[in-house]
């Protein structure tokens, strides 16, 4: 018997017995996305009554969240790096906090100590010969977060696909909680006719050879749509979904022309359904690495046309890009755009694009603005923008002067505002 198969036995515990390890007053971080582990959540949310102050840490909260939840304030209280569905309300009742940051700088915050981490509760595969768990689904910061924390409790589910790129060996694991459960999953958005006119738009930007990152959403899939005539794409993107394999299926995406990383999939975490998970599963092709890694636009910038898309909520007349608030309310969070935004304009002929509907609220709200909504942020800079497309068209912003910005957003944007952003564009003195 190797020597690391006495060590796992001695290390499987119940869900409740591992979660004992948690006292009042530690920082918990929970593995990102579909890799949350449900079983120790739950375990987590049922020390409710007997903790107090425990900040939880996550991104993406793909689960339900109910740490954040009314009733929960004197256990929880829940820090999140990315605003999602589960968690916004949390936040906007001020029940939760948001804390700005890039995706590639989270790692650093947890091994730099910024924000200590005291016990990880994460997903692994189960042990390979050596003693090597993969993180599956999650590699991102849930890498630096087990390497940095007091207590590393990992559920081993047989259903989390094995995939390649980061590992950890059963040594580096405090508890296990043997638990096999299916993964949350992210059903693939629904397709209009609108975001088809965006994503073909989009997809016209795109030559052959080109590596792509994709955020997350109908419109990157709906630019998926639009590549199937294009050859020897690549993924080197902070997560992918459902819709490159669909592409990859069809010999779209072969990997074979990225300078870096050749003929793999590189992705930090994966989010969809069974389909994408069976496709990752014990596939040499794809690298789940860490985010840090992923999203350096040093990295990123190492490949020949790297195209980066995302989409936002508004673009003022300048550039500037808002991507995460509605007003004053936190809708989601910077997440790897800017990161992306700043690879892609390193890339030789790289393009960053930001793709989005031009307008909101079933046509009553521009999303194209004079200036962004009282009290939101700016995401990507107008000294960063690149590419901003609509159903309308395409604006090509780099190197443009702000006259030369403000006609060409004016001419993306819906006829039904034209005349007023032109107005108003006048009174603020852009043109
Ligand atoms: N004014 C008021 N409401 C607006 C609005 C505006 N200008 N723009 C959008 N909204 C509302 C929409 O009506 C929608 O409301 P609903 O949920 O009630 O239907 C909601 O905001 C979301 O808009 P939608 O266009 O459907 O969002 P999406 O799912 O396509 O996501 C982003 C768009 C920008 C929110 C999303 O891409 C994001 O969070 N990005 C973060 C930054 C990023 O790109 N990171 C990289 C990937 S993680």
């Amino acid at each position: 018997m190797n020597n690391w198969r006495r060590v796992y036995q001695n290390k499987i515990i119940s869900a409740e017995q591992a979660l004992k390890n948690v006292k009042s007053g530690d920082r918990v971080v929970i593995g990102h996305a579909c890799g949350e582990p449900p079983t120790l959540v739950n375990a987590l949310v049922a020390r409710a009554p007997e903790l107090t102050n425990v900040e939880i840490v996550h991104m993406v909260a793909m689960g339900p969240a109910k740490y954040a939840q009314p009733g929960m304030e004197k256990s929880f209280r829940h820090n999140a790096l990315f605003v999602g569905g589960s968690t916004r309300k949390a936040v906007e009742g001020k029940r939760a906090d948001f804390t700005p940051c890039f995706f590639s700088e989270i790692p650093r915050l947890f091994t730099n100590k910024i924000l200590p981490v005291s016990v990880v509760l994460m997903q692994v595969t189960p042990p390979d010969e050596q003693g090597f768990c993969s993180y599956g689904v999650s590699a991102d910061y849930t890498k630096a977060a087990a390497e940095s924390a007091r207590v590393v409790i990992a559920q081993m589910n047989n259903q989390l696909p094995r995939t390649s790129g980061t590992k950890i060996h059963l040594d580096a694991i405090t508890y296990i909680v043997e638990q096999d459960e299916p993964l949350i999953e992210l059903q693939p958005p629904s397709i209009g006719d609108l975001e088809k006119a965006i994503g073909e738009n989009v997809a016209s930007l795109i030559p052959d050879g080109a590596t792509l990152q994709l955020g997350i959403g109908a419109i990157p899939d709906a630019v998926l749509l639009f590549l199937k005539e294009k050859r020897n794409l690549g993924i080197h993107s902070e997560m992918f979904s459902d819709g490159v394999v669909v592409l990859a299926e069809a010999g779209v995406v072969t990997n074979q022309r990225k300078n870096i990383n050749k003929g793999k999939f590189v992705a930090s975490f994966l989010m969809g359904t069974r389909k994408l998970y069976d496709f990752v599963n014990n596939n040499p092709n794809v690298e789940l690495l860490p985010v840090d890694y992923v999203n350096d636009p040093y990295i990123i910038g190492q490949h020949d046309h790297m195209m980066s898309i995302n989409s936002a909520i508004q673009v003022d007349l300048m550039g500037e890009v808002n991507a995460e608030m509605i007003g004053s309310r936190q809708f989601s969070g910077v997440g790897g755009q800017v990161d992306f935004v700043r690879g892609a304009s390193r890339s030789m002929n790289g393009k960053s694009i930001i793709a989005l509907p031009s307008t909101a609220a079933g046509g009553k709200i521009s999303r194209i603005v004079c200036e962004l909504d009282r009290g939101a942020a700016v995401t990507t800079s107008r000294n960063d923008v690149h590419y901003v497309v609509t159903e309308f068209g395409i604006a090509d912003l780099r190197g443009k002067s702000i006259r030369e910005r403000v006609y060409a957003l004016i001419g993306i944007s819906h006829p039904d505002f034209k005349g007023k952003l032109i107005a108003d564009a006048t009174e603020k003195g852009l043109i």
